[in-house]
């Protein structure tokens, strides 16, 4: 991604520290965070200073790194793993880093895990960017007729949290077919979920979007089904944390009503899914642990005040409980397609898919 004209990936190698872009400050700062242990790691991602499936992949391969850093022992590396895979269960990808830097770095001598390991987490990092490159690509084939057909509106489209640049290494996964129509001239509008609790839409999508200067609205997460009502939503794209064998798709709690809506209103609705984002081991959405966040996401809410002070606000009162569920499915029957980096496959298809890999 660029920001004020300069390259970055949202983390990255620095000597023996891995650099991460904080994206707890967006977007009224841009901060970069520079990690040493795999500790500060684990709380990097706990705490959501980096989120989105892909990156948090990514994050806990670097994580790895860290640990080994410490200590290579066997015993040492499956701690690290653990605590790694500990931090957030829904997104099959940190699960899945975690797992074959383990294997790939068990069949190296204990001198050698370190450096080895350094580059395993790049190349699932690299490997992450050329995914979504594809799946941009892929995603594009899907708007370029919508565009050609009616050329003098945008393309409108809709998407939930955030599954752009900030959630990968680079690139995004549902926001990937949007910068690839955008980069060629097609016209598109996004219509960004706000996302509550944690506002990834309002404060992740809409920056990123901006920097990249592709028209967006930002729009509250009630907005959608009146938006699709009224002819002006063309498609969904959304990313996924896991995408169960069948084509269930659990993503960003939200997701099942824009997918209800999208159906009752004959809007195709596609998760962008690069291939580590499926757990061919789950037959069903139901078997996925859907993390259950602090009530405090809820209760409160962040903002920059008119001096531009940061602001933490209660939003319900002192008396009322809340609940927080992170992700919910969206059943493989009211999903049009995964956009994925091998082609679109409707999910009963996902075995030709399984296959191929
Ligand atoms: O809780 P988050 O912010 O990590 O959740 C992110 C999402 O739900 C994204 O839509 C998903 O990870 C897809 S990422 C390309």
């Amino acid at each position: 991604m660029k920001i004020s004209d300069q390259h970055y990936r949202t983390i990255w190698r620095d000597a023996q520290s891995v650099c991460i872009i904080d994206q707890t400050r967006l977007p009224f700062a841009f901060a970069i965070a520079r990690l040493q242990t795999h500790s500060q790691m684990c709380h990097a991602i706990s705490s959501m200073q980096v989120r989105g499936a892909p990156l948090i992949g990514a994050a806990a391969a670097y994580g790895m790194v860290l640990g080994c850093q410490q200590q290579a022992d066997d015993q040492t590396l499956l701690m690290v793993a653990e605590q790694l895979i500990a931090t957030r269960p829904t997104a099959v990808n940190l699960a899945w880093a975690v797992q074959r830097m383990l294997q790939q770095l068990r069949a190296v001598a204990v001198a050698g895990r370190a450096q080895a390991a350094w580059a395993l987490a790049l190349a699932i990092a690299d490997e992450d960017v050329a995914q979504n490159q594809a799946i941009g690509q892929h995603g594009l084939a899907l708007i370029d007729p919508l565009a050609t057909a009616n050329p003098q509106r945008a393309v409108n489209i809709l998407t939930h949290c955030n599954a752009g640049w900030l959630a990968t290494v680079d690139g995004g996964t549902a926001l990937a077919p949007v910068y690839a129509a955008h980069d060629a001239g097609l016209r598109v509008h996004v219509w960004v979920d706000e996302t509550r609790p944690r506002n990834q839409g309002a404060s992740l999508t809409a920056w990123e979007l901006a920097q990249h200067g592709v028209p967006h609205t930002v729009i509250t997460d009630n907005a959608g089904g009146h938006l699709m009502q009224h002819g002006q939503v063309d498609m969904v794209i959304v990313g996924a944390d896991r995408v169960t064998s069948n084509g269930d798709v659990c993503n960003k709690i939200g997701t099942y009503l824009k997918a209800l809506a999208a159906h009752d209103q004959q809007i195709p609705f596609y998760a962008a899914v690069p291939t580590p984002t499926i757990d061919w081991q789950l037959a069903h959405g139901t078997g996925i642990a859907i993390e259950m966040r602090d009530a405090d996401e809820v209760a409160y809410m962040q903002g920059q005040d008119d001096q531009g002070q940061i602001q933490r606000l209660r939003v319900i009162p002192h008396e009322s409980p809340a609940l927080n569920p992170a992700f919910d499915v969206t059943p493989a029957r009211l999903v049009t397609g995964l956009i994925t980096e091998r082609g679109i496959f409707q999910p009963q298809q996902l075995h030709t898919l399984e296959a191929s890999l």
